[in-house]
């Protein structure tokens, strides 16, 4: 029988903390899990040793955990919020999506995708509620070498001009408002009317909102417009563009912003071309090339 006063016991220590958690890890787990929840003690202890966390600050950060937890429904993950806050889920995407020089960038999915949006021909306009400045986005798709890929599919969708998005606003917006999906042509182009993005602050009415307004931070988004483009053999791109003109660029809340995902939006008055487009003169427009990495 093993004598509890010995150092190797598994009874606790401050000074061993680490090393006597980990110990009960049977030897038989999951290596994979084994090796993350090590890692996870580890710097866990390291960071509440560190701070010296008093026993109202771990209640505090208890009760963070479970207002989170209690704010998450069929709609909204206020977990993955908080990974997005802490620049957590850039740092998964970029671990988890290393590509080629010169393929266009990932950058967060957000919690506004559906995955049912129409398909529209290209040209259709997906500003459903006719708010904001016209907007032409057009461009091609093509793999590494630059060959045109055929039959892409380019899903795009981005809030309205009051900075909602339309599952946000259900019986205000129009379903499915900014919202479409679109395939490439022969040469790989594709194009859609829309209106200008704006910036606007995720949602920011729980726990994650709160923790940001104690730190002092705003909960902006700079302006985009989401896409994922997907063709077969290729890796699918989950990604924005930006607008050069933001305020938010250099703080977006989510740290989303590449800047090879900062797109040339440009002020054009053509009253012939808003014309044809049915816009009114000046519009916005903007042309974005998307490179696809192959598969891996
Ligand atoms: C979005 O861009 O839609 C978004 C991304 C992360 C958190 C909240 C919103
Ligand atoms: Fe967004």
């Amino acid at each position: 029988m093993s004598d509890l006063r010995d150092g190797d016991s598994g009874i606790f220590e401050a000074a061993r903390s680490v090393d006597v958690v980990n110990a009960r890890i049977a030897a038989d787990a999951n290596p994979r899990l084994r090796e993350i929840m090590e890692i996870v003690t580890r710097h866990l202890h390291a960071a509440v040793a560190e701070v010296q966390l008093t026993t109202e600050e771990w209640m505090t950060g208890i009760k963070f955990l479970t207002d989170t937890g209690h704010m998450c429904t069929e709609w909204r993950q206020e977990f993955i919020l908080l990974s997005d806050v802490l620049g957590v889920s850039m740092l998964v995407d970029a671990i988890n999506h290393e590509r080629p020089a010169g393929s266009t960038e990932n950058t967060v999915l957000g919690p506004f995708y559906l995955p049912d949006a129409p398909r529209y021909a290209n040209g259709a306009d997906i500003c459903l509620d006719g708010k904001g400045e016209p907007l032409l986005v057009s461009g091609r798709v093509v793999d590494g070498a630059g060959n045109a890929i055929a039959g892409a599919t380019i899903d795009v969708w981005a809030a309205n001009e009051d900075g909602f998005y339309d599952v946000q606003q259900k019986g205000i917006q129009p379903d499915f408002n900014l919202r479409g999906v679109f395939t490439t042509e022969a040469d790989g182009s594709y194009w859609f009317r829309s209106v200008k993005p704006r910036h606007y602050p995720i949602p920011d009415d729980g726990p994650v909102g709160k923790m940001l307004a104690a730190l002092g931070r705003h909960p902006n988004r700079a302006a985009h417009l989401h896409f994922i483009i997907s063709a077969p053999g290729h890796d699918t791109v989950v990604t924005h563009i930006f607008t050069p003109d933001c305020p938010y660029l250099k703080e977006d809340a989510v740290f989303g912003v590449k800047s090879s995902l900062i797109a040339d939006f440009q002020r054009i008055d053509a009253p012939q071309r808003a014309d044809e487009l049915g816009f009114t003169n000046p519009f916005w427009a903007v042309k974005w090339d998307v490179v696809l990495a192959p598969a891996a």
